[in-house]
């Protein structure tokens, strides 16, 4: 079911004005009600983290292929979270160097120390956790 729509009107001081106006231009933002919409959003979503709510996210590493124990961990703590994890996707970047996607959906606590296991691999080159809220 859509949301009502209200209006309502707000004080800023013209410095914070002229930051949001920037903040709306570099993201591609028609009005001032979508940039603060999406302000409101992102403060939310690092609330919900913090709270520990349900979240989607993906953990994207870079890793040399050639370390055979490296896989092995690799393959343990995912079966070790396979309660959680949605999807991962393998892409072999060069002759050596692989990437990988792992896509979840949990808790954010728990994703975060599923990304903490993971990146903490000796051989990992490159780690990064994105989340999103998923309710
Ligand atoms: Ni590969």
């Amino acid at each position: 079911m859509p949301s009502t729509i209200v209006r309502f009107g707000v004080s800023l001081e013209r410095e914070l004005l002229e930051k949001l106006d920037n903040y709306a231009a570099k993201n591609h933002y028609t009005n001032r009600s979508q940039a603060i919409r999406q302000l409101i959003n992102n403060n939310v979503v690092a609330t919900k983290w913090k709270n520990d709510s349900l979240v989607a996210g993906s953990i994207t590493i870079v890793y040399d292929h050639h370390r055979r124990e490296l896989s092995t961990k690799l393959t343990t703590v995912q079966h070790d979270y396979h309660d959680i994890i949605l999807s991962s996707q393998h892409i072999h970047l060069e002759k050596s160097l692989c990437m990988e996607i792992i896509a979840a959906k949990g808790k954010a606590s728990v994703l975060n120390e599923l990304a903490s296991r993971i990146i903490a691999i000796k051989g990992i080159h490159h780690g990064k956790l994105t989340m999103t809220k998923a309710d």
